[in-house]
């Protein structure tokens, strides 16, 4: 027999304790965010068609929620506020006791220690389902970025902890962190969505925060899908800028974007698991198609293999049970 020269790769799987030996990447609830979508009435806890297991609560039944959270380990929520009334300047985005406002303030009360992120936006609050101010068809960066700017300080000054803009206005992060400073909230982090691209994943969420453009797309604000070079250059101009955090979104078809992001900057850097993604892996599910918690455990962990630290997503709360057992 001629003689084989190969190596014995096999050696290190061997057992369940091998494995677990040599793992390289393992989740924990510690590195989960769970996003909540809070809406304006009483009584309210009605699952999104979409997304099978996501509800819209209403204040009266957030404190549920949040002690739901807190014994499950999971200490980072993402907040979603889903107003009433919509104008077409995104009044309630920025107005003091606006519905993300309340909900804000009434975790801080309620659960101290319950980390509040904030995303910062005015799509959900505008009437034309865009994240800013409309002039001659398109959205008007300057303009918008003081609106988002209100917002951010309203945010903080209700009690969030960290502010996640994710309007994808140019100079949104400066904008923010010298208004954030000159209202006396230097210690208050930036999330920056820095890179986002134009997606289709978002379809579920825009039905959940009623916040589909009601003309034309986010393309001129949001990334082309086929683009990683601008990628770099947008999460390079949000640390010039000021970011503690970089959120990359999506996150599955972007796994490539997370490894560059992640080699490039010293930041903690967040994978946006989002909301299409959530509900194809749902959808599977339900039909038994697939085995829902060996893929999500898969993919989330896959995510950090890319060079994740945290992870936004829907599924937080199921995670954080099969990693209790
Ligand atoms: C607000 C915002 C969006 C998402 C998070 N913040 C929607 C959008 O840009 O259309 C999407 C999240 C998801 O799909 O889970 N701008």
């Amino acid at each position: 027999m001629t003689e084989l020269n190969f190596k014995r790769h096999r050696r290190l799987r061997s057992s369940v304790h091998m494995r677990d030996l040599v793992r390289e990447t393992t989740l924990s609830t510690n590195d989960l965010i769970y996003p909540i979508f809070v809406v304006e009435g009483e009584g309210i806890r009605r699952e999104v068609s979409s997304m099978p297991g996501v509800y819209h609560v209403s204040l009266d039944n957030l404190d549920q929620e949040i002690k739901e959270l807190e014994a499950l380990g999971i200490h980072a929520v993402l907040l979603f506020g889903i107003p009433k009334d919509k104008d077409e300047v995104g009044t309630q985005a920025y107005c003091e006791n606006g519905i993300v406002q309340q909900a804000l303030g009434q975790i801080k009360r309620n659960f101290p220690d319950m980390l509040t992120i904030a995303d910062t936006c005015l799509c959900e609050y505008t009437s034309h389902g865009h994240c800013g101010v409309i002039h001659n068809g398109d959205v008007e960066n300057d303009q918008s970025l003081q609106l988002i700017v209100d917002a951010a300080v309203s945010q903080a000054r209700a009690g969030a902890d960290i502010i996640a803009p994710s309007n994808m206005m140019d100079g949104f992060v400066a904008a923010i962190r010298k208004g954030l400073d000159q209202a006396g909230y230097e210690n208050t982090p930036v999330m920056s969505y820095a890179v986002k691209y134009a997606s289709a994943f978002y379809g579920p969420f825009r039905e959940a925060a009623e916040s589909a453009p009601q003309f034309g797309d986010r393309k001129t604000y949001q990334m082309d899908p086929a683009n990683r070079l601008e990628a770099l250059r947008e999460a390079a101009s949000d640390v010039d800028e000021g970011a503690d955090f970089l959120i990359v979104k999506p996150a599955l078809s972007y796994m490539d974007i997370i490894r560059d992001v992640r080699e490039r900057h010293d930041v903690p850097v967040v994978a946006y698991n989002v909301s299409g993604e959530y509900s194809m892996v749902k959808a599977a599910a339900l039909n038994n198609w697939i085995d829902e918690q060996q893929v999500v455990l898969e993919k989330l962990t896959s995510m950090k293999r890319a060079g994740a630290n945290l992870i936004i997503t829907y599924h937080a709360k199921d995670v954080a049970k099969w990693l209790q057992n």
